[in-house]
């Protein structure tokens, strides 16, 4: 390519780097009339540009330099700082580049090369060997037992179903026998798999024994078939002669947590109807029942709402030209899609028949750039001069409490979010108000005023409880991030989701919220994966190795005994998708550590040991190839 971009890190401290930028001219022609664009995604200090302006929104930077020409074969320089701590991996370098002339007209594409890094970490952590288990399963189950000897499954397998309970398992089981391995159960032959009811059982639970006379998978709920299912899928084998086997076991089970959950961002990239169903199944492997869609954010709007086509129309893409500046990847094109309420429902009923509750996550009041560039006459206040920079260095991300346009955006979203979506719960978000909001809003100002308000947190407050009243009006009950609570409106029955530290969990709980848990520091799926800078991943939360993913106990310091221990309904892990861009990335950030967040979720703190884990790791790989998963190879 003509041009080349190079940045360095010329020197760092605790919380500030000073960064140098170079663009090469490569060609035989003088660069002329130009800017550059590029993707980064902290926030460069404007002050501390040389050579240039720099302008930010978002991860989306635009570079006017001080020069009106760059001669072939010359370079361009200029410097910035970064309030950041030090950067250790070359995800934290430009995530793309592209010159574009003045008016916009002509673009040339440009060649990134990874960041120069002051202090990459150096360390590439190792696994211990261990032997592989001949029981592949993950998460471990509470009681097991194993006998000699395996059962073979023959072309006259049939599976019989004497459960209605079961029908939806069953049918999963053929449809992964087939994938897996091109078997086909019969419908009139040997009953060699047997659901049965078993209304001693709960929710969840599951018995599974297989011997000389087949394999019978007992149940009294549709969940517990599902993971009963599960279990025998992670068992079956295929030996030499491509015989179907599973060995001889009893299993006697049940979830350790009720929620046991994994939240997908399709807002920052956007995944396929295909790709979100390939996880959800994923989720059915490790007896996940929870799937949490976050639909909307700053960066796009991805679900169809029929009141406010606007919403996907111009809200679900970006790009230059559009509402919505290109950000996090793809500066040359227009980037973008969303899920039509046909798709929803495809994959809400997808997700059902794996024993998947879907719940929708719509985020206000915070990350709603989208939804506020969709519909600007009705969710912005042209007098809010209110000066603020949201965590992802937005300054016009978050709605008004005080605009009647908010209660009616509010009001059509949920009544068709809740008319579309079966789960009980819906999803507020709430999290990353900036400070500074609504302080110079005269609207907001007024609302303050004639409620008596002292702190604009009250105004979030104000402005989630309308969102409880709406849903429970609804059928629905109101769960949001830890940050719902603030400003003191919510009521207890509103389930709070903690994510930056357990704390916030503890406090939660102590004041009688339920909560459930998804610490970034343990949780985060797209955290690093070890201490070598071409490692992908970010680690503002922490980096996260498989060993931490797995030794993660929900408020381990608080005794089992103790009562608040019920407030804690369960965990759930989470992919934010900033670097998501492809299929193969969402692999290698969630496998195998979804594996070892399962086993946090499903199996008894007794029963958990890192070692015997990784031993069924080790054998469970096959499992992973032949389902295509590119997962980071956890030996390497
Ligand atoms: C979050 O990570 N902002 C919930």
């Amino acid at each position: 390519m003509s041009y080349r971009v190079e940045l360095a890190v010329l020197s760092e401290q605790k919380q500030f780097c000073r960064f140098g930028l170079t663009l090469h001219n490569l060609s035989d022609k003088d660069l002329t009339d130009w800017r550059l664009q590029f993707i980064v995604d902290r926030f460069i200090q404007p002050d501390s540009f040389t050579h240039g302006d720099i302008k930010q929104v978002g991860s989306f930077c635009t570079l006017s330099p001080d020069i009106d020409s760059l001669p072939a074969n010359q370079h361009y320089y200029c410097e910035f700082s970064i309030n950041t701590a030090p950067l250790r991996f070359y995800t934290d370098g430009l995530k793309d580049a592209l010159l574009i002339s003045n008016n916009g007209a002509e673009q040339h594409p440009v060649t990134l090369t990874p960041i120069v890094l002051a202090s990459p970490y150096r360390e590439h952590s190792q696994l211990p060997e261990v032997e592989a288990n001949s029981l592949a399963l993950i998460p471990k189950p509470n009681r097991i037992e194993q006998f000699e000897g395996h059962f073979k499954l023959t072309a006259s397998s049939q599976i019989t179903l004497q459960a209605s309970l079961a029908e939806k398992a069953a049918t999963w089981l053929q449809l992964e026998l087939h994938h897996l391995y091109d078997f086909t159960a019969q419908t009139i032959g040997q009953s060699d798999i047997i659901y049965r009811n078993n209304p001693t059982l709960d929710e969840g639970e599951y018995q599974l024994t297989i011997g000389a006379s087949g394999i019978r998978l007992e149940a009294g709920s549709r969940s517990g078939f599902v993971h009963a299912t599960a279990s025998l899928i992670q068992l079956i084998q295929s030996d030499d002669e491509n015989n179907l086997t599973a060995p001889y076991v009893k299993i006697v089970d049940q979830p350790r947590f009720k929620y046991r959950g994994m939240m997908l961002d399709c807002a920052r990239h956007f995944h396929s109807v295909d790709m979100v169903k390939r996880l959800i199944n994923q989720l059915a492997y490790y007896k996940f029942n929870t799937f949490h869609w976050h639909l909307t954010d700053d960066e796009g709007w991805r679900l169809e709402i029929k009141a406010f086509p606007e919403l996907t129309a111009i809200g679900g893409y970006r790009g230059t030209g559009h509402a919505i500046e290109p950000q996090y990847s793809h500066l040359a094109a227009t980037y973008g899609g969303y899920y039509s309420q046909d798709e929803i429902k495809e994959v809400i009923a997808y997700a059902q028949d794996r024993g998947i509750n879907v719940i929708p996550e719509i985020d206000i009041p915070g990350h709603c750039r989208a939804a506020i560039k969709s519909l600007p006459e009705l969710l912005c206040e042209p007098e809010d001069k209110s000066q603020y920079r949201s965590i992802q260095h937005y300054n016009d991300n978050v709605l008004s409490p005080a605009l009647p346009g908010t209660y009616h955006f509010l009001d059509k979203v949920l009544e068709e979010v809740a008319e579309l979506f079966p789960s009980d719960w819906v999803h507020i978000g709430a999290d990353e108000v900036p400070d500074g909001v609504w302080l110079e809003s005269p609207a907001c100002q007024a609302l303050m005023k004639k409620e008596g308000y002292q702190s604009t947190k009250e105004l979030q407050g104000h402005l989630l409880r309308y969102a409880e009243k709406k849903l429970r009006s609804l059928g629905k009950r109101m769960v949001g991030w830890e940050e719902a609570q603030h400003g003191n409106k919510v009521s207890k029955d509103t389930i709070i989701y903690s994510w930056l530290s357990e704390e916030a969990a503890l406090n939660c709980a102590k004041q009688g919220f339920d909560v459930i848990l998804q610490p970034g520091q343990s949780t985060y799926l797209d955290m690093t994966q070890d201490y070598a800078p071409e490692e992908p991943g970010v680690d503002w939360a922490a980096v996260i190795p498989l060993e931490s993913a797995y030794r993660y106990e929900p408020l381990a310091e608080v005794p089992d005994a103790d009562p608040i221990r019920k407030r804690i309904l369960g965990i759930q892990c989470a992919l934010w998708s900033e670097i998501i861009t492809h299929q193969s990335r969402m692999d290698y950030m969630v496998f195998p550590r979804l594996t070892a967040m399962a086993e946090a979720c499903w199996t008894e703190k007794s029963e958990r040991d890192w070692e015997d884990y990784l031993s069924r790791l080790k054998s469970h790989l096959d499992l992973l190839d032949r389902q295509q998963i590119e997962y980071r190879q956890p030996w390497k």
